[in-house]
């Protein structure tokens, strides 16, 4: 089952609640929350206290994921504020195998990000640590960018490693998904969906989530 995130990033932030209350009535299951430090990438959004205080008004799976530099010092207070998913960069954590174990010891579920630029390959040793890898399909840092379809070569080299190697990590893509291109997302064999501008970017986002979903259901059945 596909799962379609709706990120944060994107809604109206003195609403949030509300957005989210929105979103949750297309019957999603996960949130995703943007965090950026300024300094990996060059936006700065939101940190633990807003995370604590979505954490009250859902109980959705948060799937945070960080944009900042050094990760290893944050997640505990992320965990703690009540994310459920937390993913870091491959590009800035030189102990990559001990912060996913860090993250999962915290009592989450760790995973690793590829920014548009780092292969699959600097993921091979860690594939059997991760519960899911998340594959940028824009350089991060600000939503409504312009899909790299590039992307999905990756996503079906990690379909091609998870069968090999008999792993179950998900498959996670964020950036630019679309109407337009979110049938290509799911044949590709994406398992979680990240949609920022494309849900809260509309007039209706809870019929935008239906949207996405159904087009992405629609695209599997007739692939199938
Ligand atoms: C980008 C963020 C995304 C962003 C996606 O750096 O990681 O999660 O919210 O927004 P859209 O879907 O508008 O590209
Ligand atoms: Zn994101």
């Amino acid at each position: 089952m596909l799962e379609i995130l709706p990120s944060i990033l994107s809604a109206d932030f003195a609403r949030l609640g509300e957005d989210i209350h929105r979103v949750e009535a297309a019957g999603i299951r996960m949130l995703h929350v943007d965090v950026m430090d300024g300094h990996f990438v060059p936006n700065i959004t939101l940190g633990p206290p807003v995370v604590k205080s979505v954490r009250k008004i859902t109980k959705l799976t948060l799937d945070v994921h960080l944009m900042i530099t050094d990760p290893d010092r944050y997640v505990g207070a992320f965990v703690e504020a009540g994310a459920n998913c937390v993913s870091v960069h491959q590009e800035v954590c030189p102990h990559l195998d001990r912060t996913l174990r860090m993250i999962q010891a915290e009592g989450a579920q760790a995973g690793v990000v590829l920014n548009p630029g780092t292969p699959v390959a600097t993921l091979e040793e860690v594939l059997d640590v991760v519960d899911y890898v998340l594959v940028m399909s824009v350089n991060p840092g600000f939503g409504g960018q312009k899909f790299i379809p590039r992307s999905l070569d990756k996503v079906r080299q990690l379909v091609e490693a998870r069968k090999s190697r008999g792993l179950s990590f998900a498959i996670e893509i964020d950036g630019g998904a679309s109407p337009a291109n979110i049938g290509d997302i799911a044949k590709a064999g994406v398992d979680w969906v990240v949609a920022g501008s494309s849900v809260f970017g509309t007039a209706d986002p809870a019929q935008a989530v239906r949207e996405l979903s159904r087009s992405a259901q629609e695209a599997l059945a007739v692939y199938v």
